[in-house]
């Protein structure tokens, strides 16, 4: 049986946890104010709009959190409205209204192309509910420690949400390109599990059950625009129709590329305006954190690309500086917190800097990075090589140079 342990992070999102990495997916304070966090509010998203071809690289997909953002984020700045409601800015507010002629059909530009080994999860992602459970409601019958801590501290974050017409979206294109959807034993039992009901969005439910059951064989090249728009009529709420109407089948180029992250980016001829890297922590997963790991990504994006990822670690940054980047930090003002890194070959994009601390940590043992020379190495042996390296280096410890950086 496939291994899905959902529960409702504090913002009210769905996070998941893994056992095997015991590990969890998202943020439980907010698997999706972390990602607009971490991911999406650094990045100038107005700067895309005039942009003939948005390319993205959403590295560890999971459920989709951050490309869902990312296409959320584009997709209310063309509608001003409802992009008035989510920002009190005065200035986003008015440039929202001035780009909006420009940003018309922006989704038609945006091509995503989403790699994670674990095909289920992509599949799962398009049902997943955002921004609309009630989670003091919740009760929390895991046996995860892991998350009891983090939801401890919780109490006022503001719920974010994302529109339901991404979620349709993403789920048309799923159904015309991996048609085996439809015949995937997992995501029949998850979907049909009453234990989940409360995770996934019922209308995209029965859009699924209706295309499984009631049309018979699913055959993408039968299908076409009106007929799949039929069907939404039949089960989707008035409201939905209305904006689906105004949304074509091709508005999302989307690609889900299934199997390990370097193997896929090696055979990979593009290039990418933003590359989202969302691995599991660097000390559990450091195939997707090495060396050779940010040379490969250095070569697959453009100019003024970004690269981001929650890690402030040290090890990364380095390795990523050692690959050719610029690396900065992702500055949270309101938080007054540094709350990951960003890199990019266009030194005027960083806005906020390595502090003179952050660039001094990566001259320590800390800064030793992860080597994964022919991008096939296990996890454990990379691991081990680091560790063997940091044993023999004659670098001060990060805590030597900690306490030398407090006497200065
Ligand atoms: C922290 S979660 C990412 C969460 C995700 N961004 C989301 O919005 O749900 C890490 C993801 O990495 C995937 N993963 C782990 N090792 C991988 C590899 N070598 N290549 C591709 N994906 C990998 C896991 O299946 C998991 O979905």
């Amino acid at each position: 049986m496939y291994d899905f342990h959902p529960y409702f992070t504090s913002d009210g999102s769905v996070g998941l946890y893994s056992p095997i990495y015991n590990d969890i997916y998202h943020s439980a304070t907010g698997a999706l104010t972390e990602a607009n966090e971490k991911f999406i509010d650094p990045i100038q998203c107005r700067k895309y709009l005039n942009k003939y071809q948005v390319k993205v690289l959403d590295i560890c997909y999971g459920i989709g959190y951050n490309s869902k953002s990312f296409l959320q984020k584009m997709y209310l700045l063309t509608r001003p409205y409802t992009a008035s409601l989510y920002t009190n800015n005065i200035k986003d507010k008015l440039s929202v209204y001035t780009n909006e002629i420009h940003a018309d059909n922006i989704l038609s530009r945006i091509s995503v192309t989403a790699i994670d080994n674990d095909k289920n999860l992509a599949f799962l992602s398009p049902f997943i509910k955002t921004g609309e459970q009630n989670i003091k409601n919740e009760k929390f019958d895991f046996e995860y420690k892991i998350l009891e801590k983090y939801l401890k501290n919780d109490k006022n974050i503001p719920k974010p949400k994302i529109e339901k017409i991404i979620n349709f979206l993403l789920f048309e294109k799923i159904a015309l390109n991996y048609p085996e959807i439809f015949e995937n034993k997992d995501i029949e039992t998850i979907l049909g599990n009453k234990e989940y009901s409360r995770y996934f969005d019922d209308e995209i439910k029965a859009v699924f059950w209706h295309y499984k059951y009631t049309t018979g064989n699913f055959n993408p090249f039968e299908y076409n625009q009106s007929f799949l728009h039929n069907i939404y009529y039949n089960h989707v709420s008035k409201c939905y129709k209305k904006r689906l109407k105004r949304y074509k089948l091709q508005d999302i180029d989307f690609n889900f590329k299934t199997g390990d992250a370097r193997e896929i980016i090696k055979n990979d001829r593009n290039t990418y305006d933003l590359i989202f890297l969302d691995a599991f922590t660097p000390s559990k997963c450091p195939i997707l954190w090495s060396y050779e790991f940010f040379k490969l990504l250095y070569e697959h994006l453009e100019y003024d690309g970004l690269l981001l990822t929650y890690s402030i670690s040290a090890s990364v940054r380095n390795a990523m500086a050692a690959a050719g980047f610029f690396v900065g930090n992702n500055f949270n003002p309101a938080k007054n917190k540094v709350i990951g890194t960003i890199a990019t070959k266009n030194k005027y994009l960083i806005k906020y800097p390595l502090s003179k601390f952050d660039l001094g940590l990566l001259k320590t043992t800390a800064g030793i990075f992860y080597h994964d020379e022919n991008l096939n190495g296990q996890n454990e042996a990379i691991i081990e090589r680091r560790n063997l390296e940091v044993q023999n280096s004659n670098l001060m410890t990060s805590s030597q140079y900690n306490k030398k950086y407090k006497t200065l």
